[in-house]
């Protein structure tokens, strides 16, 4: 079996529950992100590994940031696939460095390609789905989730590094908007502010 395919199904099997950023989330990052790196000659093993196993670290509860976690993880299964240290060093960079909140700077085409693929599933259709998914988890309303797109989502755009990725994200961005103008008028429309007994 092929390495990939190994690893793939093992994610699948660690993933299979979590919602939001479980496996269809992760097999999604896997498909852009190979189309990115077959566009800009990345190395392709690299990308696809740490783009299947950069949320892995989902599947474990706990304070540690998942990206930390996933690394580990990594770099654990593919010293076992006897996977020369040079891969997996790259690797552990591009997993490292998708993470939004980590900080770490993604210096290398590979890890540049895992982070595009991973924030454009966080914008467009998609990541309004996934956002209200992530609110009813959290059990944020309408209000508290229009804070989050906000605050990170209608960001997104500007972090992506490569040109291919950039022109997704804006298509993807006008689309967040569309839908935010269209939620905030809706939500005027459903306003009572002439009856102080119910608010
Ligand atoms: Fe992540
Ligand atoms: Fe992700």
């Amino acid at each position: 079996m092929k390495l990939e395919e190994a690893i793939a199904r093992r994610v699948r099997e660690m993933l299979k529950e979590v919602p939001v950023h479980g496996w269809d989330h992760t097999l999604r990052v896997y498909a852009i992100a190979k189309k990115l790196a077959k566009k800009y000659k990345a190395d392709e093993l690299i990308v696809s590994i740490a783009a299947l196993l950069h949320d892995i670290g989902r599947a474990y509860k706990g304070k540690r940031h998942h990206a930390l976690i996933s690394a580990e993880i990594a770099k654990e299964w593919l010293e076992d696939e006897g996977v020369p240290k040079e891969i997996i060093n790259a690797v552990c960079k591009a997993i490292l460095a998708h993470s939004f909140s980590l900080g770490y700077e993604a210096d290398t085409l590979e890890a540049k390609i895992v982070s595009d693929a991973d924030k454009l599933d966080a914008i467009g259709a998609i990541g309004i789905a996934r956002c209200f998914m992530e609110s009813t988890l959290r059990k944020r309303g309408i209000s508290v989730t229009i804070k989050h797109f906000n605050e990170k989502l209608l960001k997104l755009k500007d972090l992506m590094y490569t040109e291919e990725a950039k022109k997704m994200a804006l298509k993807r961005h006008k689309f967040m908007l569309y839908f935010l103008s269209q939620l905030k008028e809706e939500l005027r429309e459903a306003t009572i502010d002439d009856d102080p007994q119910l608010l």
